[in-house]
């Protein structure tokens, strides 16, 4: 057998990111994170994970019914923009209760303190402490929890790569701090994760110039209708000068906006239109053909998935099956690494005692030198729990057995005349152990 090394045989990166369901995507999510994130999708050697964050945006938004729809647009979108189920693995979180529980176990291993600093959640207490407020006014314990979600969001499927925005670095170098601390504590079982910033992906730039943003109410939906695209091209800000004279490329969003969607050749061509003193409404015009043109066969699709949302809703549910697949034995194997486990399987300090090796309760038959039957009850350690008197045979002996093993402490009070008291054990001791034998025989 050859044994390659990792050079050779470099293991699949596995690529994650999620997308918090609280808007509609824009044509900044579009070039920022949809279309990159579709492209390396199709990519031969990765591994792609794709979320809706459901969790996260209970963090923001308390409109569920806003919460669902943008859950159903946001997944029509990725669908509509070419994301293949089948090649990755697109799901909900919500869908993935082993999210949550991992949370919890991140929970504890991450200092309050690091917490404290996360940007965020500093922002609202920065916020709060100059306006002379309580620090903490207004900040749910979910925003102070945000990273420790989304380190649980990385963590579980094992991502190498995490594409996201700078914002959200931060939060990357917490899941691998987590990780770490998690991997010290109790073995190797996380992958530490790296966040992955694509360089070549321009912010887009708003109507009113600004970044393309939801918070800034500057963006263009998507998917809006052709006629409505048209309107809101027109509405991008632009300088007065007259048709005829020459336009600056330079820091007009108008021209950003076409370069994110244009070819090489085809950004030259409308610069040289700038340069020729292109009147804005024909820059508009070009402007709104281009991004339609890649945009009206997506657009489409995303009406049609839009009419179905049962359709929409299967496709989640298979993402979350196959994740689970993943997600489930995982999470079974970290309950068992901080141990959260079965008690049958414990390991009891050993003595002589048969008992003793399977750590239950033993009933006992035995003859005694005057010719009669007797048995006696000992606890997992050995320590005698009940003893009984003679009896003639030791089919009676045994019925006296099955009727405690039935029963349990019920029993009791009908053999009383056939048992010898034991000092010191309480029929608590010994109703406990019956119980525990019952509960193994089920
Ligand atoms: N917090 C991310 C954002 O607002 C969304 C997100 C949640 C995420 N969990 C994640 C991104 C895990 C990457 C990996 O953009």
């Amino acid at each position: 057998m050859m044994i390659m090394t990792n050079k050779q045989n470099p293991a699949p990166q596995r690529f994650l990111t999620g997308i918090t369901t609280t808007g509609t995507p824009h044509l900044g999510n579009y070039v920022g994170s949809i279309r990159p994130s579709v492209a390396a999708s199709t990519g031969a050697s990765a591994e792609s994970f794709y979320f809706l964050a459901d969790y996260h945006a209970l963090i923001k938004c308390d409109e569920p019914a806003r919460i669902q729809q943008s859950t159903l647009e946001i997944a029509a979108s990725w669908l509509a923009a070419g994301l293949d189920p089948e090649r990755v693995t697109f799901y909900r979180q919500s869908d993935i209760p082993e999210i949550p529980e991992l949370t919890w176990l991140l929970t504890c291993v991450t200092a309050k303190g690091v917490l404290n600093r996360a940007h965020a959640y500093k922002a609202s207490v920065d916020k709060n402490t100059a306006a002379g407020n309580d620090p903490d006014a207004d900040v749910s314990a979910g925003l102070f929890m945000y990273p420790v979600l989304m380190g649980a969001d990385i963590l579980m499927f094992k991502a190498h790569q995490v594409p996201v925005g700078r914002d959200q670095i931060q939060h990357i170098e917490m899941a691998r701090d987590m990780g770490q601390r998690f991997n010290h504590l109790y073995g190797e079982h996380f992958v530490l994760p790296q966040a992955l910033i694509e360089e070549s992906v321009a912010l887009l730039p708003g109507l009113d110039g600004r970044k393309m943003s939801k918070s800034y109410d500057n963006t263009i939906p998507l998917f809006t209708p052709r006629e409505q695209l048209r309107k809101l091209i027109a509405g991008i800000v632009t300088d007065s000068r007259a048709p005829g004279e020459a336009k600056d490329t330079e820091g007009s969003a108008l021209f950003q906006i076409y370069q994110a969607f244009a070819s090489a050749q085809e950004t030259a061509a409308l610069r040289q239109a700038f340069a020729n003193g292109i009147a804005w409404g024909d820059a508009k015009q070009t402007l709104f053909e281009r991004i339609d043109q890649e945009v009206a066969p997506m657009r489409a699709r995303y009406q049609e998935l839009m009419q179905d949302p049962a359709k929409i809703e299967a496709i989640l549910l298979a993402g979350a099956d196959k994740a689970r697949r993943l997600a489930t034995p995982f999470m079974r194997e970290l309950r068992q690494a901080v141990g959260l486990r079965q008690l049958a399987a414990a390991t009891v300090p050993a003595t002589k005692s048969k008992a003793v090796k399977t750590g239950l309760p033993v009933f006992k038959q035995y003859r005694e030198t005057d010719g009669r039957f007797h048995f006696k009850l000992l606890d997992a350690q050995g320590g005698l729990l009940l003893q009984s008197d003679g009896f003639d045979s030791p089919r009676d002996a045994g019925k006296a057995i099955a009727l405690l093993q039935a029963e349990g402490a019920a029993a009791l009070t009908a053999l009383r005349p056939k048992l010898q008291p034991v000092p010191g054990v309480s029929d608590e001791a010994i109703t406990a152990a019956l119980q525990g034998l019952a509960d193994n025989a089920s």
